[in-house]
């Protein structure tokens, strides 16, 4: 069954280009980005592995822990990995999941048969520190996927964890957020002191806080 918004991540064990790693333990209370490739040594995947490496320091500003997975073995991965910094320029500094055996693929139904029988669809999954997931993703084999926008979206996600705000379309870090209508404008007046700009009584936009 698919996962969706708010269910619990599953667990699992799996070797990876790290070692073996329980996902939980791997993971602890920080956000994850959990990412299917189809297939090891395929192009679009190439691309995209170099892609997150090169912005890992990105991902660890958020307290966002990367891990991909493809269905072939570590030792294939491994091969792969040079080929990735060979290509991009970026060494390989998370840990790729080897799903030989597509267990995990299964459990995060990573698997569209009508796509493909034998490899995944690029999924993705952010969880969040309770485990929970808090955003899905899918693309198919041949659309690689804007990683810069995945880290716009986990902004959003941060923030709108902390803040009764939403992030209106296209909206990037720094920009005016929206007071989401569950919040009166009494409740409003308290936790936005300095105002808001009501474009309709239920668009009410604030500056991002802080
Ligand atoms: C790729 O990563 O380039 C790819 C993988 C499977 C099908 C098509 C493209």
């Amino acid at each position: 069954m698919a996962l969706r918004l708010g269910d619990d991540a599953p667990n699992f064990t799996a070797e990876t280009t790290e070692g073996t790693i329980d996902f939980y333990d791997w993971k602890g209370d920080s956000w994850a980005v959990l990412f299917s490739h189809p297939k090891d040594f395929t192009p679009v995947c190439t691309t995209e592995l170099g892609r997150v490496a090169a912005l890992k320091p990105e991902f660890d500003k958020r307290n966002v822990k990367v891990i991909g997975l493809s269905v072939d073995g570590v030792s294939d991965h491994e091969g792969w990995a040079q080929d990735i910094e060979d290509v991009t320029g970026a060494r390989l500094n998370f840990p790729l999941i080897a799903d030989p055996d597509k267990k995990v693929s299964t459990l995060y139904d990573m698997i569209h048969p009508a796509a493909s029988e034998t490899t995944t669809v690029r999924s993705v999954f952010v969880i969040g520190p309770d485990n929970k997931i808090k955003l899905t993703l899918t693309y198919p084999a041949s659309t690689g996927r804007n990683f810069d926008e995945l880290l716009r979206v986990i902004d959003s996600l941060q923030l709108t964890a902390k803040h009764q705000v939403a992030t209106p379309a296209d909206w990037k870090q720094g920009e005016d957020v929206i007071i989401v209508p569950a919040v009166s404008d009494e409740e409003a007046k308290e936790k936005f002191p300095e105002g808001w700009d009501a474009k309709k009584p239920y668009l009410r936009l604030v500056k991002q806080p802080s």
